[in-house]
């Protein structure tokens, strides 16, 4: 697997043998200071409160582990885990919770983290399934977020960057399966 360079477009060879074409569109230095931002506006709110930090799995590891460190507060981790896409480009529409949290969230502040909103689908769902539980309140950030591929009335409380109705890869965002380990955020522009 080759890596795009910034403002190429070079074929990369998939693991399954089909070729992408890809460029970038957030390159490491822009997601970084970014997310710090973030993790300031996070630290603002949070500051005197006891926080529950939320990674949904897979796709926002990186971003979680890189805003967790940015925000200066009493944080708690936890996990879980959400499925919607199986391995198309398109969401199934239908959302699976694949991982549970492992630590009541009763009158707890919750903070969500996300690596992209698209449809939404998968964000109220998690939404409606915690709330269930009585927290105090959530919250969610999300480092992307595509307001044209909205399905349903879902905004996050911090958004890193609103892009375009395109498919990206890289920064834990995934083409099946592949791609997450990259540094930055690609496009994907072509399927073969
Ligand atoms: P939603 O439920 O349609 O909002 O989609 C949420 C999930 O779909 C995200 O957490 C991602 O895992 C996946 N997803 C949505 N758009 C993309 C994309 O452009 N690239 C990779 N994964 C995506
Ligand atoms: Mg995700």
């Amino acid at each position: 697997m080759t890596s795009p360079k910034n403002g190429n477009k070079p074929t990369v060879k998939h693991p399954a043998g089909i070729q992408l074409k890809m460029s970038t569109l957030l390159d490491e230095k822009k997601i970084q200071g970014r997310v710090k931002e973030m993790g300031e506006e996070i630290t603002k709110l949070c500051k005197k409160e006891d926080l529950i930090a939320v990674c949904v799995l897979k796709g926002s590891f990186m971003f979680y582990a890189d805003l967790i460190r940015n925000i200066d507060a009493d944080v708690r981790l936890d996990f879980i885990g959400c499925s919607s896409y199986g391995n198309a480009t398109q969401s199934s529409g239908e959302v699976k919770m694949t991982l549970d949290l492992t630590q009541g969230i009763e009158g707890k502040n919750v903070l969500l983290v996300e690596d992209i909103v698209d449809s939404g689908l998968t964000m109220s769902f998690i939404t409606k399934t915690l709330q269930a539980r009585n927290p105090k309140k959530i919250l969610s950030a999300s480092l992307l977020f595509k307001p044209e591929a909205l399905k349903v009335d879902y905004k996050p409380d911090f958004v890193g960057f609103e892009i375009g109705n395109e498919f990206v890869v890289g920064y834990g965002l995934d083409y099946q399966g592949y791609y997450r380990n990259l540094p930055y955020v690609a496009v994907v522009e072509s399927l073969n």
